[in-house]
């Protein structure tokens, strides 16, 4: 079935966007249209400067991955590029799919060629010799524009034999995941490319070095790609003038809940957790504001007096929280908190591949528990013992488990516990 309608942007047209410039602004099936709003001058100017200088440019930008872990893009490229192996290949993540964001919809679907060129770029950085789109399933509209855009961009020479006379071929495909959230996680990529069960590797060998198919590999969220072009366009100079020193460039924030105005909102980082509820209109009129999720279910709460948070890398962190994939999840005083914990929880066990022990099993006995905590509100004992075992549970979850779900688990019950006292306060 089709997708429901185009994200919400709700800033689309709005002069100084510089991710989100195109979207709603252009017709996402005309290259054209693409053409005539400064599509593929990035492009232009990266063969102009050449593979070794594209990579040195990123790295002085100092582009941080929009995907949620924040590694230096810069590093990730030069890593791979400086492998004897080959072939390379580019892999864009986009298969979006921690509860609450939806800012690369808001691209996929509004401005598909930007994906494209970015992706076309970051293949000519690396000398890969194919780049691989791995989609979300749940997310049709965005794989009908992109196959039309890649169709497109082989017809006028953008994709192909010899792009722009450098000699270099290089082509897009795109991958369809089916509906696990595991498959996000970079080595399940690979996995589920190559044809193989979902399940994540383990690390290291890290992608860069043996990747897809065994080879040198960069996998690159699609924000974190699509800052590319910008780059190229304005320089690594002027980009570090966007943002702060340790979180350079735009950003994008999926902002949703009991808010006014909920979408997708582009700011320079920098911007604070209140501004941002600010420009999503603030929370339902007649409602308080109870708490604030952010960087998803992977993520933690914060409360009602700590929206001085910059949103930032660092802000963030000094704060003893992430920025995770930018969602910024606003719950008013009519929300259950322990009922979307036992959502979180619920969510977590379904999504567990199950290959390791302590996740297979720490996220079934974490949802147990915090069960029995909801139901048992009355018995302050049994409630304190539980509350004990989910503080076990889940620092083995982040000891022990492969990959990221399960080390993130227990972030956003630990946040609650600890920062909203949640569970104790039902004690
Ligand atoms: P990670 O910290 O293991 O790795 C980050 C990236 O850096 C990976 O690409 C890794 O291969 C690379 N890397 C690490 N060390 C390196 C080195 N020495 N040299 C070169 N590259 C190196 O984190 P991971 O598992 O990739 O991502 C976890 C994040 O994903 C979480 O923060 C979570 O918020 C986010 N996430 C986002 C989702 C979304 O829908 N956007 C869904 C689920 C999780
Ligand atoms: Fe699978 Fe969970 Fe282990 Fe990751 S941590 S490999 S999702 S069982």
């Amino acid at each position: 079935a089709e997708a429901p309608p185009a994200m919400a942007v709700p800033q689309a047209g709005e002069a100084g966007l510089m991710l989100l410039r195109r979207v709603g602004q252009v017709d996402p099936e005309s290259l054209d249209d693409y053409l005539a709003a400064d599509g593929y001058a990035g492009l232009r100017r990266a063969v102009e400067m050449g593979p070794a200088q594209v990579i040195a440019e990123v790295k002085e930008s100092r582009l941080m991955g929009r995907g949620g872990a924040a590694f230096p893009a810069g590093i990730k490229w030069e890593s791979t590029a400086n492998q004897p192996a080959t072939p390379r290949y580019l892999v864009c993540n986009a298969d979006e799919s921690e509860p609450g964001t939806f800012k690369d919809r808001a691209i996929l679907e509004g401005d598909p060629f930007l994906l494209i060129e970015s992706m076309t770029i970051a293949g000519f950085a690396i000398g890969a010799a194919r780049g691989y789109i791995y989609l979300r399933g749940e997310y049709p509209r965005a794989y009908r524009l992109l196959s039309n855009a890649i169709e497109r961009a082989r017809e006028r020479g953008f994709l192909g034999v010899d792009i722009l006379g450098t000699g270099w071929s290089y082509d897009l495909e795109i991958r369809r995941g089916a509906g696990a959230y595991i498959c996000g996680e970079e080595t399940a990529i690979f996995n589920s490319i190559e044809g193989y069960r979902g399940e994540p590797r383990s690390k290291p060998p890290f992608p860069f070095e043996a990747g897809l198919f065994g080879k040198p590999t960069v996998v690159n969220n699609v924000e974190t790609l699509c800052n590319v072009p910008l780059i190229m366009r304005i320089g690594a100079k002027a980009y570090t003038g966007i943002g702060t020193e340790g979180s350079t460039g735009p950003k994008l924030f999926c902002v949703s809940g009991n808010l006014v105005r909920p979408g997708v909102y582009e700011v320079p980082f920098g911007a604070t957790l209140g501004q941002i509820l600010d420009l999503a209109g603030g929370v339902t009129p007649g409602r308080k504001l109870q708490a604030v999720l952010l960087g998803g279910a992977a993520g933690g709460f914060v409360r009602p007096d700590e929206l001085d948070i910059p949103l930032t890398f660092e802000g963030a962190r000094a704060n003893g929280t992430t920025l995770g994939s930018g969602v910024v999840l606003a719950l008013d005083d009519s929300v259950d908190l322990p009922g979307i914990l036992l959502r979180i929880a619920r969510f977590f066990r379904d999504e567990s591949c199950g290959q390791c022990v302590p996740c297979r099993v720490g996220t079934v006995r974490q949802e147990e528990a915090l069960l029995r905590i909801i139901r048992n509100r009355q018995d302050a004992a049994a409630k304190g013992q539980d509350v004990d075992l989910l503080r076990d549970i889940g620092l083995v979850m982040k000891d022990s488990s492969i990959c990221g779900l399960g080390q993130a688990a227990w972030n956003a019950v630990e946040s609650a516990i600890d920062r909203l006292g949640i569970l104790e306060e039902s004690r």
